[in-house]
């Protein structure tokens, strides 16, 4: 078995980071205030177990009953407990590629057999194929990750309609996109929908990751999470989040529109650019080859991601920062392509 490799996270000196998809933006000042509030002896004390103050807020926002929500020390955690709850060994899990790497060791770990089914290269969800590996689980990263192209939302349903086993689509970008499966619930029994905080909510630090799905699926998820798993200081940041939750559309708002012009300047320089529905984008050139443009953008100290698999060692994933960051990175961009 592989580990699988995060993207880097470096500890010395200052980086322009832009690998690992986090928000350049800060959390809202009273969420933290919050957290600093609950620095305080009470920390000798365990957390709430089931989280209820998030998940009341939670189904308040979501549109659905708190019994449908789960809260995890990221969503990491909540797809390991996916794992866990439903895959026996040699049970399949099918999901496209190429998608969230991680997958692979969430499978593994369970003695599972992963089928990846390829994307196309325009990255339109092979749904048959899908649908004909007969999987006790199918995995969709919406939009997906690393193109950051998007599936209707009328596609998730009649996928989740077509799969023989349940269907999860992890959101962790869908704050970037229109869309998102969660209303889908109401008619889909077989459906899971994870999202995280550490993205749109600027949150990568605090580990949270919300879950929805039917009260019967979480009942036995819930038989197989760690009893504390959210720590204190987590869970009070996750009710923050959602009680301020316009500060994170209107960060979100701002980097769709850095996207844009991001996406619109990477074009202006020759590379190819899916449409992103996230807030990276997946681009694309042949010459110099993506690695040495990467080691070019990391001697300037700003680091973005670079895969070296088949299918994607031609590309890199850029996150998309403030107009500032876009604007530094495109500079250097320009710089290592013309040299
Ligand atoms: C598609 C996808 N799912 C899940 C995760 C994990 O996020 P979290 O920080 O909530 O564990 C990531 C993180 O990059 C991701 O890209």
């Amino acid at each position: 078995m592989q580990a699988y490799v995060p993207g880097e996270q470096p500890t010395g000196g200052t980086y322009l980071k832009l690998n690992t998809n986090e928000n350049p933006y800060p959390p809202p000042p009273a969420l933290l205030d919050r957290v600093r509030d609950a620095c305080s002896a009470e920390l000798r004390l365990y957390p709430d177990p089931e989280a209820r103050a998030v998940r009341q807020r939670m189904a308040a926002l979501f549109g659905v009953r708190p019994e449908q929500t789960m809260v995890g020390n990221g969503s990491d955690e909540l797809l390991g407990i996916l794992m866990r709850s439903f895959v026996d060994p040699d049970d399949v899990v099918a999901y496209a590629h190429p998608t969230y790497s991680y997958y692979q060791q969430l499978v593994q770990t369970q003695g599972g057999r992963s089928v990846r089914v390829d994307y196309p290269d325009d990255y339109a969800l092979p749904e048959d194929e899908l649908v004909a590996a007969n999987a006790k689980l199918t995995l969709l990263v919406n939009p997906n990750a690393p193109s950051g192209t998007l599936l209707a939302q009328d596609r998730v349903a009649a996928l989740a309609r077509r799969v023989r086993g349940l269907l999860v689509v992890d959101e962790a970008y869908v704050d970037f996109a229109d869309g998102g499966a969660i209303p889908l619930l109401a008619d889909a029994a077989n459906l899971v929908v994870v999202r995280t905080m550490s993205k749109s909510y600027s949150l990568a630090g605090m580990r949270l990751g919300m879950a929805f799905a039917h009260a019967d699926l979480m009942t036995g998820m819930a038989k197989v999470k760690d009893h504390y798993n959210v720590n204190r200081l987590s869970l009070l940041a996750a009710e923050a989040a959602l009680d301020h939750i316009d500060d994170m559309r209107r960060n979100a708002t701002r980097i769709v529109a850095t996207r844009t012009w991001l996406t619109a300047q990477l074009r202006h320089l020759g590379f190819f650019v899916w449409d992103s529905a996230a807030n990276f984008v997946l681009c694309r050139r042949s010459e110099p080859s993506a690695q040495a443009i990467y080691a070019a953008l990391k001697e300037r100290r700003i680091l973005v991601r670079h895969f070296a698999t088949p299918r994607l060692q031609d590309c890199l994933r850029i996150t998309v920062g403030t107009d500032e960051q876009a604007a530094a990175v495109v500079a250097a961009l320009a710089d290592i392509v013309r040299a």
